[in-house]
């Protein structure tokens, strides 16, 4: 069942980072990943769909030379708690040997999905240099050492939605990220 914007925006509890708030960091992210890669090319990695609407418009801030390759893995499952199962294609399809890679995902959670498909892309592509970026880094344990080379806030251990993060499909097209009203889940 389709919602309008209003609908959606009211099933938050409540907004965590508004859209100027993301907007604001992501553009600092990109400043500083856009130096610390100055005058080489970078081979962006991004796993979908979750970040999506991060990697859009952290892109779209840096200048430099980027190839962008998308990963569809899954480990939610709809749900709000981590399957513990990294879900994704057994090998991948592009050449990333010797090159800058920067491997991108929406949210660092237990850590599973990062360190697995940075452990795949170490073994199968052998890149010059591998590093990760995560919009959010969530207060939590992780299941492993994996921490992130760039994060654009830390938050606390709750289940969030918007900017690309969704609830059972629903909620990605929020401009803003926020907390879902608990009446909403189930
Ligand atoms: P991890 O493997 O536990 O680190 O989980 C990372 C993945 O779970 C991310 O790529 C997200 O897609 C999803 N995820 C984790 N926390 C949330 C959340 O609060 N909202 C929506 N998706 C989440
Ligand atoms: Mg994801």
């Amino acid at each position: 069942m389709s919602q309008p914007i209003s609908g959606v925006l009211s099933s938050l509890e409540r907004v965590l980072l508004d859209a100027s708030t993301i907007q604001t960091r992501v553009a600092d992210l990109a400043a500083e990943i856009e130096r610390d890669y100055a005058g080489q090319e970078l081979c962006v990695v991004t796993l979908m769909d979750g970040a999506l609407f991060f990697v859009a418009d952290l892109l779209r801030s840096m200048d430099l030379p980027i190839r962008l390759f998308t990963l569809t893995v899954s480990s939610y499952h709809g749900d709000t708690t981590s399957s513990g199962r990294v879900q994704m294609a057994q090998t991948f399809p592009f050449d990333l040997k010797a090159r800058h890679v920067l491997l991108i995902d929406d949210i660092l959670d237990t850590g599973l999905t990062l360190a697995t498909v940075h452990e795949r892309i170490r073994e199968q592509c052998h890149p010059e240099t591998l590093k990760t970026a995560v919009l959010l880094r969530k207060e939590r344990p992780r299941v492993s050492e994996i921490n992130a080379d760039y994060v654009g806030f830390d938050i606390a251990d709750e289940f969030v939605v918007g900017y690309g993060m969704d609830y059972k499909g629903h909620y990605r097209n929020l401009p803003c990220i926020g907390i879902l009203d608990p009446t909403t889940l189930g």
